[in-house]
């Protein structure tokens, strides 16, 4: 029983404290490596949305898929203390909205893979284009 209690405790300080007390220069490649994903994703769907490549439903899925899978990884690379690269350091004093601001992400990149699936140019411009303004916007309010 000893032994159980202690391991858990172990596993509670490296899971539990461990964001906290997450390295910056780590956390910052971190984050910026997801959000390469994403633009690399968004790239492709903006390319087809503006016409200048083929509309391939498949590759819209795909594409949307990844974004809204890094819609959920983004956030743990804003720990606490981890100010570095072009993170505004309103992110930790304005946590609240920031977090919403990575609500909104998962919401509406989730809403771009069901646009997506539809199998339409049509389904898939407009979902593209929010998705775009959701990331201006948080950009504009927290990144340099
Ligand atoms: C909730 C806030 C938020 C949302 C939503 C968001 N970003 Fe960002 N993004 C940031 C912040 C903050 C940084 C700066 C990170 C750093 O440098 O530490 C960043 C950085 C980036 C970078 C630069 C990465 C690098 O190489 O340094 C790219 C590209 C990017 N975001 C693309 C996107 C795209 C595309 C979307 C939408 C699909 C998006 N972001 C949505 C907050 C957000």
């Amino acid at each position: 029983m000893k032994k159980v209690a202690l391991t858990c405790l172990t596993a509670s300080l490296l899971f539990g404290s461990g964001m906290a007390l997450a390295d910056a220069a780590a956390s910052v490649e971190y984050r910026q490596s997801v959000f390469k994903v994403v633009k690399w994703h968004m790239d492709s769907l903006g390319a087809m949305a503006r016409g200048d490549v083929e509309f391939n439903a498949d590759a819209a899925v795909h594409h949307a898929r990844q974004v809204n899978a890094m819609s959920y990884m983004a956030q743990e690379g804003f720990g606490e203390g981890t100010l570095g690269g072009d993170a505004k350091p309103e992110i930790w004093s304005n946590w609240d909205q920031f977090a919403g601001g990575m609500e909104r992400f998962q919401e509406v990149s989730g809403a771009l893979v069901v646009a997506a699936e539809e199998g339409s140019l049509q389904a898939l411009r407009p979902a593209v284009g929010q998705m775009g303004q959701t990331c201006r916007t948080c950009h504009d309010n927290f990144r340099n």
